[in-house]
């Protein structure tokens, strides 16, 4: 299918632009475009189009604000080393959008119209993005049910949408160390349910507990099991590992995936980096109680939340409705800051792209001098 670029007659002028991304709070800085598709019985995807970012027309009776069948991904383009564009792991990206899709009764949408999507919006908004290390361009591509129908069946209709915004990082631009809230009173999923895909429903659904979180004065929401409110998953929007040890016996542990727990590409990543490093790596399940006993016994000496909009934000505090304890030294331990050093100099391309994980994007070149 050919993509057809429609981009905005009149771009925005630099000096709004470099306003508006002066200090970009996670989320609120759109760009300029959008990608949109369509999918029906009839044609399958289709109607493909990179245009101006604009509100939609909907029906009121579109089956995705209904029912929420609704899927979504995120992933991040960086400015590299020669100021070109390039997004991390997009294929991976493709793949869970294809993986939550397929839970849903959503349409696949096909890698080479995500990649293409990608690589023309990310072109298209490149000046949006400050030659700036820190900042980066976050990419929102989400299939949601447009058929006007209140009959509870998989939809006829569906749209692609491509967005991006301008980001610093989930906790700003600083990865200070994040205080954490455990609910033993919520489930974010079940086995069985739809805790691996990335569908719009696991995020409203944690919201109560997440803000739960936030009025016991913690940055994010630390699940666990749903049978059994022991064994820890992960956080609101990114994975976690744990840290045995330290200097030359220190090693990795991160909860097993299996149905309940979205499967990050940056937890694949630093499991694949790790051992590379010399860090052992296991996925093991690690109970609330071990997460307690060892930070108090100093065996674990280190925690650390990874995910593409937080990237690798060491965890400082654990809070439980009953107690609460300190992780090691209560601020970026030598592990997590060498293994968010390896991983950023990975995206942005300062070392050399052994795994094939960058995807260059054609068309983009260093910001314009004077760029903030
Ligand atoms: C629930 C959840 N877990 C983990 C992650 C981390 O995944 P990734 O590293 O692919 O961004 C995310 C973010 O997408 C998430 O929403």
């Amino acid at each position: 299918m050919k993509l057809v670029r429609n981009p905005a007659a009149r771009p925005l002028p630099a000096d709004e632009r470099a306003r508006r991304t002066a200090a970009p709070a996670f989320g609120t800085v759109l760009t300029e475009h959008m990608v949109s598709a369509r999918h029906d019985t009839t044609h399958g995807w289709h109607d493909a189009r990179l245009e101006p970012y604009a509100p939609l027309s909907l029906d009121p009776a579109t089956v995705g604000l209904h029912y929420g069948q609704v899927v979504f991904e995120g992933l991040k383009a960086f400015r590299t080393e020669d100021g070109s564009l390039a997004v991390f792991r997009p294929e991976d990206h493709a793949r869970r959008l294809r993986e939550s899709a397929r839970r849903l009764m959503v349409p696949e949408l096909p890698e080479e119209l995500f990649l293409e999507s990608v690589d023309a919006l990310v072109a298209q908004d490149q000046a949006w993005l400050p030659d700036d290390p820190d900042m980066s361009l976050y990419l929102r591509p989400v299939v949601f049910a447009s058929e006007a129908t209140l009959a509870l069946r998989p939809a006829h209709e569906y749209r692609y949408l491509l967005l991006a915004c301008v980001t610093e990082g989930y906790f700003g631009r600083a990865q200070r160390p994040v205080r954490v809230w455990v609910t033993e009173e919520f489930s974010r999923a079940a086995p069985g349910g739809t805790g691996a895909a990335k569908c719009a429903g696991n995020y409203a659904a944690g919201l109560l507990a997440q803000e739960t979180a936030r009025a016991h004065g913690c940055d994010q929401v630390v699940w666990l099991d749903a049978a059994e409110h022991r064994w820890v998953e992960e956080m609101g929007g990114m994975n976690l590992f744990f840290v045995f040890g330290t200097g030359d016996d220190a090693r990795l542990v991160t909860p097993p995936l299996g149905g309940t727990i979205l499967p990050g590409v940056t937890r694949d990543s630093i499991l694949r980096l790790a051992p590379e490093l010399g860090l052992p790596v296991a996925e093991a399940p690690v109970s609330l109680e071990e997460w307690r006993k060892g930070c108090e016994a100093g065996e674990i000496t280190e925690v650390f939340a990874c995910g593409t909009a937080a990237r690798v934000s060491p965890v400082n505090e654990v809070c439980t409705a009953e107690t609460s304890w300190t992780v090691g030294e209560g601020t970026m331990g030598a592990v997590t800051a060498r293994l968010s050093r390896e991983l950023f100099a990975i995206q942005r391309g300062a070392v050399p792209d052994r795994r094939g994980w960058l995807r260059a994007v054609p068309g983009t070149v260093p910001a314009p001098a004077g760029a903030v």
